[in-house]
């Protein structure tokens, strides 16, 4: 084991293993152990990323989930997955039950550990695994909407013929039907999104729905996503490992609406290092109560 970090995987399907993959591929610093109640697929996933291999120095084995508890970081994945045309607010009942046992055998969590929540709906279940596991908040948070918003990049990046990483706009709110785009904030460089020539013929509720339904359109033809989120946990980690203060939108206790909602915050060696309440115009204050009206109903129907 040449890392002193670990970083466990709990649920070793399409989207455990796609993480776990792009930790190998990305170099994250650490050995990753996979976690999964079905030990012959999660020996096979092992053995599988053990070709890789000759491209990184990250080892990845097998592990209890009693052993994930004392972690540096524990992502989350376990959980069903949404049919074609499901919403992810629908998998609550079904994923509190999964996630409530995954945290209770892995206590006593060592105290200084990163949660990552990936499984879904991941804004409901990174307020609940903020109350079971007994972590200090900024500790436990979820992949939010840096998919979504990663999403929005790729469409607008090919639309301006810009690299990615030079559009500055975040997808907020709930991770499933509910988001929304923060276009009032959103910049190419230092210049407005919205003054861009190109951006003038562009119908922005159009893309807006296109990144929302993103998720679906795979789902319909392959029957899950794992690529892009592999991507952006791997990421998250890496920004965790590295102390690196990426701001990300991620889900986290969002103090001004009491919930857990995706918002841009950054991400460093103790979780989430600082929210960064974004300005929102009317608009994108309606598009928020709704989110938040949303996950706050389900978080207080599945509580207890
Ligand atoms: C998606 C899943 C991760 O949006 O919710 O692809």
């Amino acid at each position: 084991m040449p890392y002193k970090h670990k970083i466990a995987v709990i649920g070793a399907g399409a989207v455990g293993a796609s993480i776990a993959y792009a930790c190998v591929l990305t170099k994250v610093p650490a050995n990753v152990v996979m976690v999964d109640v079905d030990k012959r697929m999660v020996e096979g996933q092992v053995l599988d990323l053990s070709d890789v291999g000759f491209l990184s120095p990250v080892p990845v084995s097998v592990g209890t989930v009693k052993e994930a508890g004392q972690c540096d970081i524990i992502v989350i994945t376990a959980g069903a997955k949404q049919r074609p045309g499901e919403p992810r607010s629908e998998l609550v009942e079904r994923n509190r039950t999964i996630l409530k046992s995954v945290i209770d055998g892995m206590q006593p969590i060592r105290k200084d550990a990163i949660m990552i929540l990936v499984a879904n709906p991941v804004d409901v279940l990174t307020y609940l695994a903020q109350q079971l596991s007994g972590l200090p908040r900024k500790q436990v948070f979820g992949s939010g909407t840096f998919l979504d918003s990663m999403r929005l990049r790729g469409y607008l990046a090919d639309k301006l013929q810009v690299q990615q990483n030079a559009l500055h706009c975040y997808v907020l709110g709930e991770h499933g039907d509910r988001q929304f785009v923060g276009w009032s904030t959103a910049n190419i460089g230092c210049t407005p999104l919205l003054s861009h020539p190109l951006m003038k013929d562009v119908d922005l509720a159009t893309i807006e729905r296109q990144v929302m339904r993103k998720a679906y359109e795979i789902i319909d033809r392959k029957g899950a996503t794992c690529f892009g989120i592999g991507g952006c946990v791997a990421s998250l980690c890496n920004s965790v490992l590295n102390d690196r203060r990426d701001v990300r939108p991620v889900s986290c206790w969002d103090e001004k609406h009491q919930v857990c909602l995706s918002t841009p915050a950054s991400v460093g060696i103790d979780g989430i290092e600082e929210v960064l309440e974004m300005p929102l115009n009317e608009r994108e204050q309606k598009a928020m109560d709704v989110a938040v009206k949303a996950i706050k109903d389900a978080c207080q129907r599945y509580s207890n």
